[in-house]
């Protein structure tokens, strides 16, 4: 076969009748898989070393792969190597041009393996590099929050369930509740690279090969922990993709929970922070708007990284084993799940250092809102009375609160002790948002000195994840 031939269509002596065209295009994922270029080529170097190691290819046979496949390489990062769906997708193209470049010793690259292991290989030597990524935009924000917490460990603010004013917190204690949901994704991360760092490779098509290959040579030689256990197994399933989704898409819930905060203390009603004019747009229309672009995009991208779960799951749920071409369509989902999963935590790493607190407006909030009612009960609750009763009484004291248009500091200590005589001059301690926050003092509280500690044992634990780096 002369090199024109074999780049007309590598293999395939059974199919009698040309593929039709519109088949051709409709099979071919070249266009999008050629983006796992780089860790086909790793796969097959490890690949042909050890074939070379076990004499199932002479060295100099090895030798002429790995020069081929370096150029090819080349060619590739250089925008040079020209793709062609003839191929059909990265794997042919990539040993269609190896054979090309190096005549026969090209032809013997594929022995003992099967584009269903390769692949399965190539996916997850991807996942694996992008993950590391992720972890480090990740890391970047973690650091962003607690540079801004702490410069608002004594920040005041209303916090909020059902987004009604409940009780007074610190902003900075606000803020490590991101740390710490972004902290457990983190910890995700780790664990779903365990089972992601695999090899598939010398499951062939799906049942093994004859040839004495030595699977932990290639897992060695590719930084994987150990060969799959199985071989139908690993050339079929996707469910380490689909557990690196479901991560993203538990770190996108989180940072369209942290937008939606975002999006609603920057407008008007709250006027809780400044996000910089870096992060916003103005309004082709309304010129006094300063819309946050940023939050509210990462808020919609959320959408679509669930939606990649669910077509994952689906695409998944019906396949009998082994590989069946279904798989083809993993590649897509996964490929925008990095992408926006990386831009979003980028563009939140970015974003997060320039956001200013407006705390005058967060103070006014916190006051105005009876978010001391928890503590005049537990107040009361301290004298002596029942929880229940103590609920009652300051049930009563805010409706005056709001009958009188007075928050419950505002209140004279004669009309107060018309609810109770239990209530002293001392009651305006309890009252007084400062004192509020400072006497939720313990692990986990919203105290300033609770959230100096959180955020000192953040700092610690994000050293130590990093240090490696
Ligand atoms: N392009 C294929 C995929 O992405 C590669 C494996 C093809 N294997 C096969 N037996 N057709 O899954």
């Amino acid at each position: 076969m002369n090199s024109s031939e074999i780049k007309e269509k590598l293999s395939n002596a059974r199919l009698t009748i040309a593929t039709d065209a519109f088949v051709e295009e409709f099979t071919a994922s070249v266009s999008f898989d050629k983006r796992l270029a780089h860790y086909d080529i790793l796969g097959s170097i490890a690949h042909a070393t050890m074939l070379s190691k076990c004499g199932i290819l002479t060295e100099e046979e090895c030798t002429q792969i790995v020069s081929g496949l370096n150029e090819i390489s080349a060619l590739i990062t250089s925008g040079q190597f020209s793709w062609s769906i003839k191929q059909e997708d990265v794997h042919m193209n990539i040993e269609a041009m190896l054979i090309e470049k190096i005549g026969v010793a090209g032809k013997k690259l594929h022995t003992g393996r099967s584009r269903n292991d390769q692949v399965a290989t190539d996916i997850r030597l991807y996942l694996r590099a992008e993950l590391a990524f992720v972890v480090k935009q990740l890391n970047r924000l973690q650091w962003a929050i607690v540079d801004l917490a702490e410069q608002h460990v004594a920040t005041i603010m209303p916090g909020f369930t059902h987004l009604q004013v409940a009780q007074p917190i610190t902003f900075g204690h606000h803020l490590m509740a991101w740390f710490e949901m972004l902290s457990r994704d983190q910890e995700r991360l780790t664990e779903c690279l365990k089972r992601i760092n695999i090899l598939p490779l010398g499951s062939a098509a799906l049942a093994g090969t004859s040839y004495p290959i030595d699977r932990y040579l290639t897992a060695q030689l590719l930084g994987f922990s150990r060969p799959s256990a199985n071989s139908l197994d690993s050339v079929s399933d996707r469910d380490f993709a689909i557990e690196f989704v479901a991560v993203a898409s538990l770190i996108m819930m989180h940072l369209s929970r942290f937008s939606e905060e975002l999006i609603l203390w920057s407008s008007a009603q709250f006027n809780f922070i400044d996000i910089s004019d870096a992060f916003c747009t103005g309004s082709s229309i309304m010129p006094q708007k300063k819309n946050p672009d940023v939050p509210e995009l990462v808020r919609g991208k959320s959408g679509r990284v669930t939606g990649h779960l669910m077509a994952l799951l689906m695409l998944m749920k019906s396949q009998p084993l082994a590989y069946n071409k279904d798989n083809q369509e993993d590649k897509e989902p996964v490929f925008d799940t990095v992408d926006t999963v990386l831009n979003c935590l980028r563009a939140y790493a970015d974003m997060v250092p320039n956001i200013t607190a407006n705390k005058e407006a967060m103070y006014v909030a916190a006051k105005s809102g009876f978010a001391t009612a928890t503590d005049l009960a537990d107040y009361l609750v301290k004298k002596g009375l029942a929880f229940r009763d103590a609920h009652e009484i300051v049930g009563q004291a805010v409706c005056l609160g709001i009958e009188t248009h007075r928050d419950l500091a505002a209140i004279s200590l004669p009309e107060l002790q018309e609810f109770s005589s239990l209530i002293a001059a001392d009651v305006y301690d309890c009252l007084t948002l400062e004192g509020s926050v400072a006497s939720r003092n313990h692990v986990g509280g919203t105290a300033p000195e609770a959230v100096k500690s959180a955020i000192l044992a953040a700092r610690e634990k994000l050293v130590r994840l990093t240090s490696n780096d």
